[in-house]
């Protein structure tokens, strides 16, 4: 059985993958070794099977070398502090990281097996060592539109997404929580009896722009608001969550043709499931029912809602999405901009197809070669 480390399984994306791995039982076919940075020594986690040792420290790279695999969802600092010492040791394992540093690197994959298995096999075939999960909206994106890519049929994409606190972490989300709680008892406190309508929002208005919200790992306030900002600055305008929407794409779609992909990403103060408005520019003029056909067949996380009031009132949300490996795809339209123009609104949970699900698909076919080999 294949040796393999676990590093950052407590997480917000971390504890998504043991509970899939669980669901899976694919701890059954390998040899657990639990990581952490702050508690080496304590117990491993008896929930989970095959966890015989008690926690190694995440650091010690003569404990990492020992592993064939080593499993990241640590995050991207974790992966800038280790992840080259632990290559100069001379250690050859597999590492798979949902965080983003290594993505664009020519000796790494990002994963998203239902569109790139061709890829990730032809990379472990040739000696590739490297296989990162992609960006969320990227991976949700390219699943809700397998349809159509998968035929070529796609010149041009536009993209705004709405993302939810979980995608910030664990942190952000309690932040948020704080901002909410500080909101409703800041209303609650004024007269003791709430105002309505107008007069709350101008309690609640107040509240939010005179008073110490906690705003450190959110960056600003995101209760009863949006942030249309998510990440770094990069060249252009973009933020560097819009620029990963671009990079990335191609990167797993690894055609000739480059797919250009513009977008505008924000932060809503949803809980989990990242949405996103999509605009396609075709190759051709399809009408809505050929784009449906398309998007339903090609795989079978696509669920397609009816464009009705109802149907997308009740099924294309992120509380409709969450904890789901469904990609809710809806609202598909023809548009005025032109015949070759769709636009469409999708959401998917970005903890599972967006981060843990390619993580845990590239394990086990890793796991499935090496039982074949
Ligand atoms: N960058 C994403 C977000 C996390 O901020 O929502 C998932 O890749």
């Amino acid at each position: 059985m294949l040796k393999t480390g676990f590093i950052g399984w407590r997480g917000v994306v971390g504890s998504v993958l043991m509970k899939r791995m669980q669901e899976e039982n694919d701890f059954s076919r390998l040899d657990a070794t639990f990581y952490s940075t702050s508690q080496a020594g304590q117990k491993a986690p008896s929930y989970i099977h095959g966890s015989k040792r008690n926690l190694q420290d995440a650091y010690d790279l003569s404990s990492l070398r020992t592993q064939d695999i080593l499993v990241s969802t640590q995050g991207g600092d974790y992966t800038e502090k280790v992840y080259a010492k632990l290559r100069e040791t001379g250690w050859h394992g597999f590492w798979i990281d949902a965080a983003s540093s290594l993505r664009m690197n020519k000796d790494s994959i990002i994963v998203l097996d239902p569109i790139n298995a061709k890829q990730i096999r032809k990379g472990l075939a040739s000696g590739v060592k490297n296989y990162i999960g992609g960006n969320c909206t990227v991976s949700l994106m390219l699943l809700a539109i397998h349809g159509l890519l998968e035929e070529n049929l796609v010149d041009a994409i536009q993209v705004s997404t709405y993302q939810a606190i979980s995608g910030a972490g664990a942190e952000a989300m309690n932040e948020l929580f704080q901002q909410f709680d500080y909101m409703t008892r800041q209303m609650l406190t004024k007269d003791k009896v709430p105002a309505k309508g107008l007069g709350l929002e101008k309690d609640i208005h107040y509240a939010l722009t005179h008073c110490d919200l906690p705003t450190n790992k959110i960056n600003g306030v995101l209760a009863a608001n949006l942030l249309p900002w998510i990440d770094k600055a990069v060249d252009g305008g973009r933020t560097k969550e819009e620029w990963k929407g671009h990079v990335e794409t191609n990167k797993i779609l690894d055609r000739a043709t480059v797919i250009p992909v513009d977008s505008t990403c924000v932060r809503v103060a949803t809980l989990r499931s990242h949405c996103q408005s999509l605009v396609l520019k075709l190759k051709e003029d399809l009408s809505v029912r050929e784009v449906e056909m398309r998007l339903q067949r090609a795989n079978p996380w696509v669920h397609l809602i009816p464009n009705e009031r109802q149907d997308t009132l009740n099924y294309l949300t992120p509380i409709a999405a969450a904890d789901s490996l469904k990609i809710k795809v809806g609202r598909v339209r023809k548009m005025n901009l032109g015949p070759e123009f769709v636009q469409m609104f999708t959401v998917g949970d970005q903890l599972l197809w967006g981060a843990a699900e390619p993580l845990r698909r590239t394990l086990k076919i890793i796991l499935d070669r090496n039982e074949t080999l």
